[in-house]
């Protein structure tokens, strides 16, 4: 329905050769600014000290450390989808070489993210409590429920705005009911460095979200206006439905702590994100001024920095290079003898 007014995009040249990715010649400026971002801000879970946290995490009682547990449980699973099959999803429907090369790069850390909870899980967790979690996210009904909406519309090669709309959905909507918690702890000066991963990830969700959206904008501009009222008809409805689910996921997370009615501003306020993402007009009444201020002030405190041309936050910085000298190799030979 929706692919019929979009141009093809193909990889092979007029003549039936195969065409060479040539960075010289970009037709889509966003494409080389978001990978020249994304490389920039490239980082691996494996340098950040978690275990410096662990004396924070003594002090909480065991259903706040139930809550953490079970919310990184959450966002391993819907990484592990964007890692597996979202990515794969995107690359079918590219409409430039270098869209390509940007959905590698962004499939590659999704791994990095889905990864990263299972060094947290080691950090902080037993072998037996690791267990319980992923089996719980490999059960539970609610976030199963999101996870398998999702999947089903990335391998709906029919609709390749619709999977894009799911992608932005996901990445700008539905993982905000897990950051609530490391954000909320940060807020309070309590596992920073748990932030500062949780931190990292969502610097990267807001690059993915913004061009994923942006990707969405360039194919929807060229629907007719009846293809475009047909898709937001049920891109809104989609997201109702996406939130009815959020409901009963935050309640059954957050209830134990008392934490659900801010966690439900919290995601009313990023899904009208992921709909300005997507160049439509929000669905909630929620702003910013409505998000509990401990959590905006744990999103906008210290290093990272989210917006989509920024730098690499402070905290995290990568080592320089230096071109390699043929003295280099001069490592236990008498200088005399070169
Ligand atoms: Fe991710
Ligand atoms: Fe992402």
């Amino acid at each position: 329905m929706d692919s019929k007014s979009i141009k093809k995009f193909s990889k092979w040249t007029k003549d039936g050769n195969y065409k060479a990715i040539n960075w010289n010649d970009i037709s889509d400026q966003i494409d080389k600014a978001t990978w020249e971002k994304l490389t920039e801000q490239f980082w691996l879970d494996t340098r950040i000290p978690l275990s410096n946290d662990l004396s924070d995490w003594r002090t909480l009682d065991d259903d706040h450390k139930w809550v953490v547990g079970h919310v990184f449980g959450g966002l391993t699973l819907l990484d592990t989808l964007q890692s597996q099959d979202g990515m794969a999803a995107l690359r079918k429907d590219v409409q430039t070489q270098h869209e390509t090369a940007v959905l590698n790069n962004i499939q590659f850390m999704e791994s990095v993210h889905a990864k990263s909870y299972s060094s947290i899980f080691s950090t902080l967790n037993t072998s037996n409590q690791i267990k319980e979690i992923f089996n719980w996210s490999d059960t539970e009904e609610f976030l199963q429920n999101k996870t398998k909406k999702i999947y089903s519309l990335y391998h709906n090669d029919g609709e390749p705005l619709k999977k894009k709309i799911s992608s932005v959905f996901l990445e700008t909507f539905l993982f905000y009911s897990g950051f609530f918690t490391p954000l909320w702890y940060l807020g309070h000066n309590k596992l920073p460095n748990v932030a500062e991963i949780i931190k990292l990830i969502l610097r990267d969700e807001s690059v993915h979200g913004t061009y994923i959206g942006y990707k969405f904008q360039v194919a929807f501009n060229q629907l007719n206006k009846r293809e475009q009222d047909e898709i937001k008809g049920w891109m809104y409805n989609f997201l109702y439905d996406l939130y009815n689910n959020e409901v009963k996921y935050t309640h059954l997370l957050y209830d134990q702590v008392g934490w659900t009615d801010k966690v439900l501003t919290f995601i009313r306020y990023n899904a009208n994100k992921a709909l300005m993402n997507l160049g439509q007009e929000p669905l909630f009444d929620d702003t910013a001024a409505d998000v509990d201020p401990i959590v905006m002030n744990g999103i906008s405190t210290s290093t990272a920095n989210h917006d989509f041309f920024s730098q690499v936050g402070n905290g995290y910085r990568l080592g320089r290079a230096e071109s390699m000298k043929d003295s280099d190799y001069d490592i236990g030979r008498p200088k005399n003898k070169k």
